[in-house]
């Protein structure tokens, strides 16, 4: 089956987003999905190894607009400090 052809999104367009679970299954697909459109990602894991796994697999595609941010989500004290780390910069959140 042809790839579908990525458009990358207009500047004004560009969102910041952050995605919870993004080191593997749907999380991680929809972080490089959003992040090769154009728009700037923060995957949001709460296993560092995991993570950096996630990050290297994407640099290796040649996708650099994504940083991380340690959070889980069960744990109300990590997303007060990842919502004090992220402060104002996050525009949609897919969690
Ligand atoms: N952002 C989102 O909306 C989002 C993201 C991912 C999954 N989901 C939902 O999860 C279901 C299964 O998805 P999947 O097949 O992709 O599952 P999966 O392959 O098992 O992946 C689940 C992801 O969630 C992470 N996760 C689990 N508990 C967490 C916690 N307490 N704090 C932070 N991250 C946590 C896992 O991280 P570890 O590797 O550390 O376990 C992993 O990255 C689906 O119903 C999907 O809708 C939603």
């Amino acid at each position: 089956m042809p790839m579908r052809k990525k458009h990358k999104v207009k500047t004004e367009e560009m969102k910041t987003i952050l995605i919870t679970g993004a080191n593997k299954g749907i999380g991680f697909a929809a972080a490089k999905q959003l992040a090769q459109l154009g728009h700037q990602i923060y995957l949001g894991t709460r296993n560092v190894k995991k993570r950096n796994k996630a990050i290297d697999s994407l640099n290796n595609e040649g996708i650099f607009n994504v940083e991380m941010i340690q959070m889980d989500i069960t744990d109300v004290n990590s997303i007060a400090k990842a919502k004090k780390e992220l402060k104002n910069k996050i525009e949609v959140s897919m969690c």
